[in-house]
């Protein structure tokens, strides 16, 4: 294809596998260990919100010592030094793109830096451990959540990544299984408006037969030579 002029970009927890960070679907993965009605759904906080929080804290304390990879960082010189605009979404709660460099992060399943009141919705830095007891700094009720979207909530974000979507000149998803939607359908959709469309991913995805092209292995690996390539273009 002709030089991009704008790349979407869909990550996954597959590109922070490598920095230490468990996938959900993947062999020993989250899910396989924990039933996601219990963790990732708002029935199973109302059930039981210790159980969720105490989760949630051990995550963001995986996350808090992980570290960016090499596919991190390739994404972030991508969009600090390449000719084409960069739209980054990540399905993934981590910041660790935003500490790999990448200036401007979509986060449609939110992120784990901020607690969320489920009463009221105001939203505050997370504290490095939830309870259950944890006051609302807005209300004061005791409805502390992590600011997170479940399954069956509402994506971040959408309108924007729609756009994204319908303007761009190629699309790649990296990391992600292709199972969870809307994110999952985001290759079809760019398809449809005209973009061309690639997978790096460790293997092929659910939704594989969408991409035009793939490119399956580690995403250290796969993710900085892919980039490498496009900057060359220059
Ligand atoms: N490099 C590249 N890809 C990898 C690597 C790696 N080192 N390790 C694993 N993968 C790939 C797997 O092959 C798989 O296709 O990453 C993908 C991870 O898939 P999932 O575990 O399903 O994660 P994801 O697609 O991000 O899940 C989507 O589901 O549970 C919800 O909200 C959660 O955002 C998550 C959503």
């Amino acid at each position: 294809m002709s030089k991009p002029r704008a790349i979407t970009i869909l990550t996954g927890a597959g590109i922070s596998a490598e920095s230490g960070l468990g996938t959900f679907r993947d062999p020993g993965g989250l899910w396989s260990r924990y039933d996601w009605r219990d963790l990732a759904t708002p029935e199973g906080f109302a059930r039981d919100p210790g159980f969720v929080l105490d989760f949630y804290n051990w995550r963001r304390e995986r996350v808090r010592t992980a570290r960016p990879n090499a596919a991190h960082l390739a994404l972030a010189r991508l969009a600090r030094e390449g000719e084409a605009a960069v739209t980054l979404v990540t399905q993934n709660v981590d910041d660790l793109h935003e500490r790999a460099g990448s200036p401007e992060v979509i986060h449609m399943h939110g992120t784990h830096l901020t607690a969320r009141c489920a009463a009221c919705g105001h939203r505050w830095p997370a504290p490095a451990v939830m309870a259950p007891a944890d006051p609302c700094l807005a209300c004061g009720r005791p409805a502390t959540r992590p600011d997170v979207v479940w399954f069956g909530e509402t994506p971040h974000h959408m309108g924007r990544i729609a756009r994204a979507l319908q303007a761009t000149d190629l699309f790649v998803a990296i990391g992600t299984s292709g199972t969870v939607y809307p994110a999952a359908g985001f290759a079809a959709a760019a398809r449809t408006a005209g973009a061309s469309t690639l997978e790096l991913n460790l293997e092929p995805g659910r939704n594989a037969g969408v991409f035009d092209a793939a490119r399956h292995g580690p995403a250290s690996e796969i993710v900085p030579e892919w980039v490498a390539e496009v900057l060359a273009e220059r």
